[in-house]
């Protein structure tokens, strides 16, 4: 095969050099230069053709669908991320932080399928076939039509899945598979383009669903699977705190089901296992009934996520009162007391107030003003909300609790993971349809949403 030539495009105006450059001479921005294979006619006319004839335009109206039955894995929450079961010919790209548990949740799914009689390929480019088969003996793993190989040469894995011709395909990781023809790295942005646009051409012609672990560096640009996330046909992204062992695995984009659907599961010694009460999950770690204490509704870029609020609202013994927030833009607190002083009347000048984030995570959007009003006055009132509230709004300088962006989204996350009620802005009312299980309450001021949650 002759070597193919590769060069290097600016990704912001379309220089092209034979070298790489640190700053393009075209546009002069500072690492853009990104190595791309010059493709040849042959390999462009693969790509968009699998046979002689030449497609023509099809009527919408007379395509044909057969109805595919999707795979489905013994994992409810799995099947439920991805919109009901694995589709036929889909690549799927699970990110994660390291040591989060990608190959242990791909093993198990690999398993499940393999028990079905399906011959599944699990090639890994971090581990030795050894280092995956300990795993397996610790999760309790055996399958005759279970198949290892520990791979990182995209040709030879090509090969591999042409002579094997199994029903599903796991890729651990992404950043370790290479092309020949692509002189930079493994994991470098070309590599990992080239080889993932590679699966993506055996997942479709063979129609076969490919899962690729990829690794989420901390910058999030370079090599991280943000660069495949328009490649795929689902993203899948598997999170969980360090010191806890519960996971969750949300979907981030979908071709083929809805990303409103999350799968929370426990990290044990056998494995990953299914936890289907999350609401009881969630609640565990709040100090429940606690006065001070409420739930929010975030976005957390497009996903929605729940997170408790605390307030502590003591006297001031000397000098100035203190205002400390962690996780939130410390000038909010005393914004929202001023409006809780103003407009509701609370006596906060005297006060000291710390307001928290519980769990370290950082909020940054107005959405949060209402839990964050409504967790201070609870305290200072010493009284607790209810339990089960989620609370979603911003809060105006005059008391008045205005629109919030994807209402629907974060009331489904609130019903999903078990809250009784949900407290969100009275312009938020119209123009969707609310979960079932789940009241929905507008209030038009701060004033309003105090009474609804703490009473008069
Ligand atoms: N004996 C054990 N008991 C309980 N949990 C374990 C045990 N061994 C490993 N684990 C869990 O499995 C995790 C590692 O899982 P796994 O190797 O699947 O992660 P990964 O996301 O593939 O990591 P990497 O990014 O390194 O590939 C550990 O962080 C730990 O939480
Ligand atoms: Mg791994």
């Amino acid at each position: 095969m002759a070597k193919r030539k590769s060069k290097f495009v600016c990704q912001s105006c379309g220089y092209e050099s034979p070298k790489w450059m640190g700053k393009c001479p075209g546009c002069h921005q500072w690492n853009t230069l990104v190595e791309e294979i010059e493709a040849t006619k042959s390999a462009r006319g693969n790509w968009t053709k699998d046979s002689t004839a030449a497609r023509k335009p099809e009527k919408l109206a007379n395509i044909q669908l057969q109805d595919e039955p999707r795979m489905k894995t013994q994992m409810q929450e799995l099947n439920r991320v991805l919109g009901g079961g694995i589709v036929p010919g889909s690549l799927v790209l699970i990110g994660g932080d390291p040591g989060i548990g990608k190959s242990t949740l791909l093993l198990q799914v690999s398993h499940q399928l393999a028990l079905d009689k399906l011959d599944v390929l699990y090639i890994s480019g971090e581990e030795s076939a050894r280092q995956t088969k300990l795993r397996a003996d610790r999760l309790g793993i055996a399958s005759d039509s279970l198949y290892v190989l520990s791979e990182t040469n995209m040709l030879d894995i090509a090969n591999q899945i042409d002579q094997l011709n199994p029903s599903f395909v796991v890729i651990d990781s992404i950043q370790t598979i290479f092309k020949e023809e692509v002189t930079s790295a493994p994991g470098s942005v070309s590599q990992v383009r080239e080889c993932t646009s590679e699966l993506l051409r055996i997942a479709k012609q063979k129609h076969l669903p490919i899962f690729i672990v990829g690794h989420v560096t901390k910058e999030g640009s370079i090599a991280g699977p943000r660069l495949l996330e328009h490649m795929v046909d689902a993203v899948l992204y598997f999170e969980g705190e360090r010191h806890h062992t519960f996971r969750i695995l949300r979907g981030v984009k979908n071709r083929f089901g809805s990303t409103n659907e999350m799968g929370i599961f426990e990290m044990k010694e056998e494995g990953l296992v299914e936890v289907l009460n999350p609401s009881e999950v969630f609640l565990e770690e709040r100090s429940q009934g606690a006065a001070g204490s409420t739930i929010v509704a975030s976005m957390e870029g497009t996903r929605p996520v729940l997170v408790e609020i605390q307030s502590l609202i003591s006297p001031t013994s000397f000098g100035n009162p203190r205002r400390m927030a962690t996780g939130i833009d410390h000038n909010r607190v005393p914004l929202l007391m001023a409006v809780l002083e103003k407009r509701v009347g609370l006596m906060l000048q005297n006060q000291d107030a710390y307001v928290k984030v519980a769990g370290g995570v950082k909020l940054d959007e107005p959405a949060i003003d209402l839990a964050v009003a409504i967790s201070i006055a609870s305290s200072f009132r010493d009284k607790s909300p209810q339990t089960d509230d989620v609370l979603i709004g911003e809060v105006g300088l005059t008391g008045e609790i205005r629109r919030v962006s994807r209402i629907e989204q974060r009331v489904q996350e609130a019903a999903k993971l078990g809250f009784k009620r949900a407290i969100i802005p009275a312009k938020n009312m119209d123009g969707w349809t609310a979960p079932k299980h789940i009241e929905i309450i507008g209030v038009q001021s701060v004033q309003e949403a105090i009474k609804v949650t703490l009473g008069d």
